[in-house]
């Protein structure tokens, strides 16, 4: 649909084949990846749907060397913690370098470092990809060599053995494949998600705001979900198939489930509004009609529809959007809890304060996971 419109970039081909990983002679390694935020299109990976990431400017820092002894330790501002051992899994962050160091060693030729340490500039669980962050630049400084379809991969699988959720791609393509100054048009409809980079328009500002709620339901909810759509799909087929003016007949076909519906409603007008949002930024015009359009009927969809909001965060969208200078703001990531993803004009960052004492970002936009020289 929007190949070779003038905002959309195809970067020397398939960027998923664009190899990553560093000199495995070398003794350490050092790796970054940054964190995510979605601007568009939550809940339609696992769908094979469309999605809207950006990656953003804080992140995860990864050193990593051989030697005999086996540790990571984290070096963070934000909660210092030691650990000596990968098999110790509380704290819970190294569940993920446990489950990281297992799969790579069952990959051929890969010598891993195994002693080190990892910071972070992201909060931790609060909806932005701290996981997938933090699993990327590991992987790279643990020694993952290979393109970035198998380091985001590698790091989905990490995901799945870590936490028991078989999240979609979403956020693993997004701390990969990120790039500054854009956002990536994510195609989950074949066998490895397409990318396309987008320009952001200028003039457009983001910020993400913390809800402050807990994302204890989280993970439940998550399986519902996906468990909800795959019976909707037996029943009406591949949802990312599905456009608009489908409903009509996927209501007649679901008349005995109304909330197999609801969710396949939300998962066919959030790809809808993926298309939108899009296009409009494929001008290049910071179109503040379209943003406010799309991010409010997203909020209400994931709300109403897949029910993934809470009172306390629907309340909070709707006192952010009647402050000045904001164009959108909606949930973004699985939902539950997390953060907020606010647009608005660049010149006026809204007064956040007025509305409480909140914790927010401003998001500069970042290129992916790579190895640091
Ligand atoms: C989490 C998952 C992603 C995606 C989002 C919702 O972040 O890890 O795969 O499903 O929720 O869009």
């Amino acid at each position: 649909m929007v190949g070779g419109d003038p905002g959309m970039e195809m970067v020397g081909g398939d960027p998923g084949m664009e190899t990553v990983g560093g000199d495995p002679h070398e003794q350490s390694l050092c790796a970054w990846a940054p964190g995510r935020v979605n601007l568009m299109g939550d809940h339609t990976d696992y769908n094979q749907g469309l999605a809207l990431p950006v990656a953003i400017g804080m992140g995860t820092r990864a050193c990593m060397s051989y030697g005999k002894t086996t540790g990571v330790s984290e070096n963070s501002d934000m909660s210092p913690l030691q650990v000596t051992s990968d098999a110790q899994v509380d704290p819970s962050w190294t569940g993920f370098v446990e489950a990281l160091a297992t799969i790579l060693r069952r990959l051929p030729d890969t010598h891993i470092r195994t002693c080190g340490t990892v910071s972070t500039t992201l909060p931790i669980g609060k909806g932005l990809s701290s996981s997938a962050s933090l699993e990327a630049s590991l992987a790279l400084a643990m020694g993952l060599r290979g393109n970035k379809r198998s380091l985001a991969t590698v790091c989905q699988k990490t995901e799945w053995m870590a936490t028991g959720v078989e999240c979609g791609l979403l956020d693993q393509i997004a701390v990969v494949f990120g790039k500054q100054g854009h956002c990536m048009f994510v195609d989950f409809s074949g066998k490895f998600p397409d990318v396309q980079y987008v320009s952001l328009p200028e003039g457009i500002g983001l910020s993400i705001v913390d809800t402050g709620t807990s994302r204890s339901l989280q993970n439940v909810a998550y399986n519902d979900r996906q468990s909800e759509c795959r019976k909707a799909s037996e029943l009406v087929g591949p949802l990312g198939n599905l456009v608009p003016g489908d409903l009509g007949a996927v209501k007649n076909a679901l008349l005995d489930h109304p909330q197999l519906f609801k969710r396949v409603r939300h998962v066919i007008t959030e790809n809808h509004r993926v298309r939108q949002l899009c296009e409009s930024f494929s001008t290049g015009r910071f179109d503040t009609k379209v943003i406010s359009e799309t991010f409010a009927l997203s909020h209400r969809s994931l709300s109403g529809d897949y029910e993934v909001s809470l009172k306390v965060i629907d309340d909070l969208v709707v006192a952010i959007e009647s402050l000045d200078g904001v164009a959108g703001c909606r949930m973004t990531g699985a939902g539950f809890g997390g953060c907020l993803i606010v647009a608005h004009d660049k010149h006026r960052v809204p007064d956040f304060g007025r509305i409480g004492s909140l914790e927010w970002w401003q998001v500069e936009t970042s290129d992916g996971a790579r190895v640091l020289t």
